[in-house]
């Protein structure tokens, strides 16, 4: 072996030990100095390749150079080494892996889903089947089918999102009556929640979309007092067992006689003046109801003096309002999960 043989393979030994050795970045560095700094071991060993004969000299250059290269590779290595050494170290003191772990977010039914649902589950008991349709609808569906002419003033009172001429977003959920009666011969019982749009300026009772769920019975013999009965079942099981339902006069094209329909404040069971639910009257409105007109019928070919029936749409986000006690209708879209949870 070469005297600078020799040489590099002592110092190779030397080197790789004392950057074993080195505890830190500091410490690595020095080693770097030591042996590969300008005034290091290997400067020194280059110096004396002058010394050689003119020969040797390139030779010995290439020996220096690879063993550098080696040199600088295991600093690396050593290096990333440190590095994470001190990576873990931190994550040690940030991290206590024998703490419990955080259990996942699971979420919460939203108040508005949760009255569909339980709603629905009222009316299927009855024997009610739940449907669901179109959110764009023609204007069939929508006004025409549902005895409301394209001149009629009642159009206005829907302030509808159009489309096109004839496409529209649906206003309410009756378009669900027309569709069942025309795909089933009566008796039919359905219930027909959903999403609905109106060109409503959003405030505290206001939202340009929100839902309804539709009730729709006809068969041989319905009258008012069936439809008496199911709602007042509906606001006892939803709101409390002591609610009561009030029918008002009103007018809507599809029905006859036609209803505003209220149930008993349930915040202050009409005992309070100040009732902020209420406004002191007592009542809470829900939706509109009544007996299916009989042009509605025929337009889906029953016939009035066979069957008869009744409909109803009811404002869902009203009722959960009225449920939760709730001032606000903008909180229901708010998507704050705090606030959200609550309410089931
Ligand atoms: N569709 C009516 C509305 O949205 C409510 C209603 C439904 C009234 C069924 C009577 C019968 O205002």
């Amino acid at each position: 072996m070469s005297e600078l043989a020799a040489k590099l393979a002592d110092l190779r030994t030397r080197f790789s030990t004392d950057v074993n050795a080195a505890p830190d970045e500091e410490a690595l560095d020095g080693v770097r100095v030591a042996f590969l700094g300008r005034s290091g071991e290997v400067t020194g060993l280059r110096r004396g390749i002058g010394q050689l004969p003119p020969g040797e000299r390139p030779g010995a250059g290439k020996e220096i150079n690879d063993v550098v290269e080696a040199m600088e590779g295991e600093l690396a290595i050593a290096q990333s080494r440190i590095e994470n050494r001190v990576f873990e170290a931190d994550l040690a003191t940030q991290i206590d892996i024998t703490f419990p772990a955080i259990a996942p977010v699971a979420g919460s039914l939203h108040p508005v889903r949760n009255v569909i649902r339980q709603a629905g589950a009222y009316f299927r008991r009855h024997g009610f089947a739940i449907v669901t349709g179109p959110e764009i609808e023609p204007d069939y569906y929508t006004f025409d089918a549902l005895n409301i002419p394209s001149t009629h003033p009642a159009r206005e009172g829907f302030d509808s999102f159009f489309i096109t001429d004839t496409l529209l977003l649906r206003p309410h959920t009756s378009p669900m009556q027309i569709r069942t009666m025309q795909a089933h011969k009566p008796p039919v019982a359905i219930v027909a929640p959903g999403k609905c749009y109106r060109r409503d300026a959003v405030d505290a009772r206001h939202l340009f979309q929100f839902n309804q769920i539709e009730g729709l019975l006809v068969a041989e013999g319905i009258h008012f007092g069936h439809l008496k009965g199911m709602l007042t079942g509906l606001c006892r099981e939803l709101l409390g067992p002591d609610q009561r339902v009030r029918f008002r006069p009103s007018f809507f094209p599809f029905t006859e006689p036609s209803a505003e329909v209220d149930t008993t404040c349930p915040k202050c069971k009409g005992h309070s003046d100040a009732c902020n639910m209420c406004g002191g009257s007592g009542w809470i409105e829900l939706g509109g109801a009544g007996m299916v007109h009989p042009n509605v019928l025929r337009e889906v070919g029953y016939d009035p003096d066979e069957v008869s029936g009744w409909a109803f749409g009811f404002g869902v986000e009203r009722f959960a309002l009225t449920r939760f006690e709730i001032d606000d209708i903008r909180r229901f879209i708010d998507s704050d999960p705090d606030f959200l949870e609550q309410l089931s």
